[in-house]
């Protein structure tokens, strides 16, 4: 008995070592300590053994299964380390391959210029503010020295949705509004972007483009006040060597008014196709609040003086960007878009 045994243990340990894998090896296990393994037998079989050989046997199976069991179990933690050192090299990252790009969108070109103009407003101590683009012959003509009937009205083509509503043709409603507003009627100093309608449509115009207005009242402001202010203005915009020329003009809602010119950004003043041979590019309208606006605004122009400008956004980002045709800013295709990403990084 003890032979077999013996005979039982030699090959039980040639088998634990042989076996190629886990699964092999839990075999092994079956075989040899299962319910219907080979020693589990043999001490089933006990009961058939003398009285004198029973402990020896008994003490002899338990041994050479502990033995076996320990010996399992070690070949077990091997196989599984191997299996962990198989995974992890396979499943090995390599950090040093350049990584897939990441898609991302970015600004509108006249989303960035609007952004740039509020940065230099609110610096200079403005609010920004806005109205409403559905506007009223009141708002966006009347109270800004425009009657019923005023030729100057011409100027603009407009599109009326009803006799008393129009979509607003300039961002100067807003002047009207903003004095309005003003309960106390205290100092103001606002810009407003926003977007602006006419019945226009060809490479430089487009039926929705986009303005600026800024108004500023209070005591003792001056043409000299409007001049630093689109001084600043311009120069931090389309660049600090450019010149500025105030041309007298027409605006029902200033007195004196000018058109603002800069000096050409792309010839720098010699003539070119940009300004058409001029040296000049025509940026702003402005002008010194006309007396009936501060009036009918609710502001005494005997104690009250202000400036104004408006200009229009598309033809800065147009400038500034070197955009030839206004729809482009409208049209929304990424291919022109996509341009703009480069100047995020
Ligand atoms: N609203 C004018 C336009 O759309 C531009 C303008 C001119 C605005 C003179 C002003 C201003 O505030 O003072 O053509």
């Amino acid at each position: 008995m003890e032979e077999n045994i013996s005979k039982i243990k030699e090959e039980a340990l040639n088998e634990i070592k042989n076996s190629e894998d886990a699964k092999k090896l839990n075999d092994v296990r079956v075989k040899y300590l299962g319910k219907k393994g080979e020693l589990t037998s043999i001490l089933r079989g006990m009961g058939s053994l003398s009285p004198e050989e029973r402990p020896i046997i008994g003490s002899k199976v338990n041994e050479v299964r502990d033995e076996l069991e320990g010996l399992i179990k070690q070949r077990e933690e091997e196989f599984s380390k191997l299996e962990l050192e198989k995974k992890l090299k396979e499943e090995k990252i390599d950090i040093t391959l350049p990584s897939k790009k990441v898609k991302r969108g970015s600004k509108h070109p006249l989303n960035r210029i609007i952004e740039e103009v509020e940065d230099l407003f609110v610096s200079m101590g403005y609010d920004v503010v806005t109205g409403p683009e559905l506007e009223t012959d009141e708002y966006c003509f009347e109270r800004l020295n425009l009657p019923k009937g005023h030729p100057a009205r011409d100027m603009q083509d407009s599109f009326y949705i009803t006799e008393e509503y129009l979509l607003r043709t300039q961002t100067s409603a807003v002047q009207a509004r903003t004095m309005m507003a003003n309960e106390e009627k205290t100092p103001i100093r606002v810009i407003c972007p926003g977007k602006t309608y006419r019945r226009d449509d060809d490479a430089t115009h487009s039926h929705q483009f986009s303005q600026v207005e800024g108004l500023v009242v209070d005591k003792n402001i001056s043409l000299a006040d409007l001049k630093g202010t689109l001084e600043v203005f311009v120069r931090k915009l389309l660049g600090e060597n450019l010149e500025l020329r105030f041309r007298p003009s027409y605006f029902p809602f200033t007195e004196p008014s000018y058109e603002v010119d800069v000096s050409c950004f792309k010839c720098g003043g010699k003539g070119c196709n940009l300004c058409k041979q001029t040296g000049w590019i025509e940026v702003l309208g402005s002008g010194i609040v006309h007396p009936n606006v501060l009036k009918m605004g609710g502001y005494d122009p005997e104690k009250y003086s202000g400036f104004a400008f408006g200009t229009g956004l598309d033809r800065l980002a147009m400038f500034k960007y070197g955009i030839t045709d206004i729809r482009l800013l409208y049209q929304n295709d990424v291919r022109f878009l996509n341009q703009f990403d480069r100047l995020d990084r």
